[in-house]
């Protein structure tokens, strides 16, 4: 899933199934993009921690996604920080951000809160990475929101609208490179 914002570049590895080689898709492109000499942001909105764990293996992150979306913040201010991967920064999840994404299911626009956070830092990366878990929840249509919307503008996921949008979502997958 890919969208377009200047010269900027968002990507969002989904699946509906488990083990399939999304975080590794995501922490291969982060590193050899970082390495070419890239600004890469890799977001992990998986609660299981998997990108987390590799890109911060010796610490426990204090900063997380999990805290940013709780409290719907607007900017990746304290949410980021350098991984072992040179040129890439991370923002790492927890496994608490299971709870928080049950917490947001009743929220208005709760689709946007991730694309709402990395807006204001598009012109920062040439390529923002989002990792998404298995199957398809809030945290999943939060990250395909934001691969979307950063370049065709506002797209509605919900009730009829996710229905309406899936057709474009596919599209959108099948030209991701
Ligand atoms: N191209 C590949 N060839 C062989 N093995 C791979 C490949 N990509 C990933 N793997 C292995 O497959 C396993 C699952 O990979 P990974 O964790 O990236 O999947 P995932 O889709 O992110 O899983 P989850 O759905 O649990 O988040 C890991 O052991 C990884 O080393
Ligand atoms: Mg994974």
């Amino acid at each position: 899933m890919t969208g377009h914002h200047s010269n900027n570049r968002v990507v969002a590895v989904a699946n509906l199934k488990g083990g399939v080689g999304k975080t590794t898709t995501v922490l291969n492109l982060a590193g050899f993009a970082g390495q070419m000499g890239k600004r890469v942001l890799a977001v992990d909105t998986d609660p299981q921690g998997s990108l987390t764990r590799v890109a911060l293996p010796d610490d426990t992150p204090s900063i997380s996604l999990t805290e940013a979306f709780a409290r719907r913040a607007t900017s990746l201010g304290g949410v980021r920080c350098p991984s072992r991967f040179a040129g890439v920064d991370v923002v790492p999840s927890t496994l608490a951000l299971e709870a928080v994404i049950q917490t947001a299911i009743p929220w208005e626009g709760r689709e946007y809160v991730l694309l709402d956070m990395l807006t204001p830092h598009f012109d920062e990366y040439d390529l923002i990475l989002i990792d998404c878990r298995p199957g398809i929840d809030l945290s999943v249509t939060n990250a395909l929101t934001a691969a979307l919307a950063a370049g065709t503008g506002r797209v509605q996921l919900h009730g009829p609208g996710w229905l309406r949008a899936r057709p474009r979502v596919a599209a959108a997958a099948q030209c991701a490179h």
